[in-house]
């Protein structure tokens, strides 16, 4: 197979959304272990935008193709696919591109009838909410969850799993009333809780207090106003932040809190760049603001762990990308819940990717931002 052209997006330096531009560069042909894959759809990712601003641990600081998954069909066989097939993937970076190689160790087979912007939609965000559901809290029949940014790409996942678990009661919250109507409308909680064969039994959803003095108040009344319940089992938690204590106290004895993301310390609008001088007034105080809400986060004593009777976990599924057995063992129970494609909130061409970065970091997203790819042949 010979070397090809292929379309990439690029920071040479991590610290803005600015900093990304498109360039067209060589792509050898795949190694042995290795199979090719033009691209059709990218999935993206909040990580994205943190790995842009510098803000992500986990990825490089310089010379970037951001990016974790992807959808398209594979052009050189190997590993179990052939030519033509359709796939879903994931790579630690790079997915910013209109072709990729890529071991098929981390390729699936496109569930049957989706979409390209469907199965790019599908991995990152569902493997993070059943590796917290199933792997890390051990969910057990008849638990009360509490899912953060439920109308998000990991929180509509985490709640179509967790309709599949018998009996579970579930509070979705979510940072603006506008995000309820569509969670209402595509999980309609049960109108009888006693009916013994209504769906989503004791499901509500909810808009998040402004404060986590607030909200702390809010998840008290919600509690005491519902006579069955003592507090959550499970919390998934990806804003963090000043909600976390709250969230924190509205957990059962024996409960687990599971936390993966810190949305509300995530800079809605703010561009970094390497020197604070450099910056402009306004992104000098929002850099501040950050770095105060940094100074602010959440701390736990260990020891009060122990007597509260609580866990607090968290996990970067970055992390888990070399334990291929491990994902590809999560893959297979997502693939035997036999889940709904996801849905896709918003769509853009390859040639827009900031403009999609823009709308995905203002945090007013509903579904899954999805990156199409149009090619000439
Ligand atoms: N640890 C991991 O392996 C892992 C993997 C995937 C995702 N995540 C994390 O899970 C969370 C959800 O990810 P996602 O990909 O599904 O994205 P998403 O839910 O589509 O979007 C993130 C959500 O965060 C909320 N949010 C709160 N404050 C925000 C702010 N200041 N700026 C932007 N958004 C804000 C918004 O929902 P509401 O305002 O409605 O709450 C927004 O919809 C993110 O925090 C992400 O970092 C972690």
């Amino acid at each position: 197979m010979a070397t090809i052209t292929r379309r990439v997006w690029f920071t040479p330096t991590a610290g803005a959304l600015s900093n990304l531009v498109i360039k067209e560069e060589q792509l050898s042909p795949p190694a042995a272990d290795e199979v090719r894959v033009k691209v059709h759809s990218i999935g993206l990712n909040f990580a994205d935008v943190f790995s842009v601003l510098g803000l992500y641990e986990a990825a490089p600081k310089t010379n970037l193709v951001p990016g974790l998954e992807f959808a398209g069909v594979v052009e050189t066989p190997g590993g179990g696919f052939k030519v033509g097939d359709r796939v879903l993937g994931t790579v630690r970076f790079g997915a910013y591109a209109s072709h990729l190689n890529v071991n098929p160790l981390y390729l699936r087979h496109s569930p049957n009838g989706w979409s390209f912007e469907e199965a790019a939609s599908f991995l990152i965000q569902s493997l993070t909410a059943i590796y917290a559901i199933r792997e890390l809290a051990a969910l057990k029949p008849g638990s009360t969850v509490l899912v953060q940014s439920a109308a998000g790409g990991v929180g509509l996942q985490a709640l179509r799993i967790l309709e599949a678990i018998p009996n579970v009661s579930v509070l979705g919250v979510v940072g603006s009333p506008n995000k309820l109507k569509f969670l209402n409308d595509t999980f309609p909680p049960a109108k009888n809780n006693d009916d013994p064969n209504a769906k989503r039994k004791n499901w509500r959803f909810i808009s998040r207090a402004a404060t986590g003095p607030e909200f702390e108040a809010q998840m008290s009344d919600y509690i005491s106003s519902h006579p069955t319940l003592t507090g959550f089992d499970l919390i998934l938690d990806s804003v963090a932040g000043s909600y976390f204590h709250p969230m924190y106290a509205a957990m059962n004895s024996a409960g687990r809190h599971v936390i993966f993301g810190a949305a509300s310390l995530a800079p809605a609008t703010l561009d970094l760049t390497p020197r604070l001088s450099a910056l402009s007034p306004v992104n000098l105080f929002r850099a501040i603001k950050l770095g105060y809400k940094y100074a602010m986060r959440p701390r736990i004593d260990p020891m009060k762990l122990m007597g509260d009777n609580k866990a607090v976990m968290g996990f970067n599924l970055i992390w888990l990308y070399d334990k291929a057995e491990l994902l590809s063992g999560l893959y297979g129970e997502l693939e035997r819940l036999n889940l709904k494609p996801p849905h896709v909130g918003h769509r853009f061409d390859f040639e827009e990717m900031p403009a999609a970065l823009a709308l995905f970091q203002s945090g007013t997203t509903v579904g899954k931002v999805v990156i199409n790819v149009k090619h000439d042949n």
